[in-house]
């Protein structure tokens, strides 16, 4: 079996990676694919734009893919399963309307909203001087939201009314016509992704990221510095809980609304201190970094899972199988992300890190002369798995020690929720 992986993360790499542990696996070509996926036996890079949706078709034609594995949001959101689904191609991931559960935050709200699924009060609005009018009605912290795609920096929480006033300046100002303005809401965040043929629902073992650059949750936004799988705030009671009243009501909500969802629903939750779960945001897509902690989890050949997905019949599939442990994930950055920074540097001392029993999944590289070179803000994510928390943290820590490059940063407190406040690896 060949599949194509549409992608350049460190999300892509994982699902290659996890792909080709299958000997139903034969080739996993990557679009376009990344310095990591060049260099990973049985992988294959094509550099082919992701929006190129009449060359993926046409390669895919060509070369029997059987199954397409679309990673970001922005070919979802324009439609590319749609297209290659009119090609008579099976694509895992859900079409151009059921995207919209990500690229519009208002359809979002709405569609949660009218299904009864728990989230925080919100008011949406297309001028910018009626938000910042209910902002000041309103007081903060109070969360801003751009409807629309925005590469991880639509969602600013704002601490004071004038940083929400210039989050929604900023927001129409840089083309957005609609800004959800959201209560913001206390706890702990979790990511559950499910998979789902649009009928039934398997969420996969919960996950954390840290979303902010610095240590102890401070500074800017990031895609995400590093994750950890299972999440062990969410108790198997409370695991039911977001099945049963999230994940299985939105799969329903979108089937009434003609959306015949296939892919991975990715819920990010706040767990209030009451222990309740609501929805911040939904995903259409697997989270990165949370895939690279996942996987490595994972007993059930991947493909199986995906492929029931796409072929709506994953009420057939036996129970998903996991090893047991945790796996965390701690991502290598590029001085100045996630503000500007620079390419091209020499990665060394990956093969030290995977000696040490861990795997380095790449996101930001590219392979040139047959070195490994920077090529993105997040670098790459070193995962390791141990029977503890404790055992995978501390290995993912020590591995990523092995790894050098100009400038690299990373957070050092990676789960430091679940060890508590002023956790520092050794
Ligand atoms: N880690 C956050 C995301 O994938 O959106």
């Amino acid at each position: 079996m060949k599949i194509l992986v549409v992608g350049n993360g460190g999300r892509e790499h994982a699902l290659a990676w996890k792909l080709l542990q299958s000997q139903r696996i034969q080739q996993v070509v990557c679009i376009p694919g990344n310095g990591g996926t060049a260099t990973t036996k049985g992988c294959q890079n094509l550099p082919l734009r992701v929006d190129d949706f009449e060359g993926i078709a046409r390669f895919a034609l060509v070369h029997n893919i059987s199954l397409v594995v679309v990673g970001p949001e922005l070919p979802l959101s324009l439609g590319i399963t749609d297209y290659l689904q009119q090609q008579g191609l099976t694509v895992f991931g859900p079409t151009k309307e059921g995207a919209r559960i990500e690229s519009s935050k208002y359809w979002a709200k709405t569609l949660m909203q009218s299904a009864g699924i728990p989230t925080p009060q919100f008011a949406v609005f297309t001028e910018a001087e009626a938000a910042i009018a209910y902002v000041k009605a309103q007081g903060a912290p109070i969360v801003v939201k751009a409807d629309g795609l925005a590469a991880g920096k639509g969602v600013i929480v704002a601490a004071s009314v004038e940083e929400a006033q210039t989050a929604v300046e900023s927001l129409f100002k840089n083309g957005f016509k609609t800004v959800v303005i959201e209560e913001c809401v206390t706890g702990q965040e979790v990511s559950v992704l499910a998979l789902t043929d649009g009928v039934s629902v398997r969420p996969l073992l919960p996950a954390q990221d840290h979303k902010r650059i610095g240590e102890g949750d401070t500074g800017e936004n990031t895609g995400g510095m590093g994750a950890y799988c299972p999440a062990p705030i969410v108790t198997p009671a409370l695991m039911e809980r977001i099945e049963q009243e999230i994940l299985q009501p939105t799969v329903e909500a979108l089937r009434q609304r003609g959306i015949d969802y296939r892919g991975v629903l990715y819920a990010g939750l706040m767990i209030t201190p009451q222990g309740n779960p609501t929805v911040l945001e939904f995903n259409c897509r697997f989270g990165d970094p949370e895939t690279q902690a996942i996987l490595p989890l994972l007993e059930t050949p991947l493909e199986e899972l995906l492929l029931a997905c796409s072929q709506q019949r994953l009420e057939q599939m036996p129970p998903i199988t996991w090893k047991s442990g945790t796996a965390a994930c701690v991502i290598a950055a590029a001085q100045g992300y996630p503000g500007v920074y620079k390419k091209g540097d020499v990665i060394t001392g990956i093969d030290q890190a995977e000696e040490l029993g861990a795997t380095v999944f790449c996101a930001g590289t590219q392979l040139k002369q047959q070195q490994l070179l920077t090529d993105g803000g997040r670098v790459l994510g070193v995962t390791a798995t141990g029977e503890t928390f404790d055992e995978a943290i501390a290995s993912s820590y020590k591995a990523i020690k092995c790894i050098q490059f100009e400038g690299m940063y990373y957070r050092k407190d990676i789960g430091h929720r679940v060890r508590g406040a002023g956790f520092l690896p050794s």
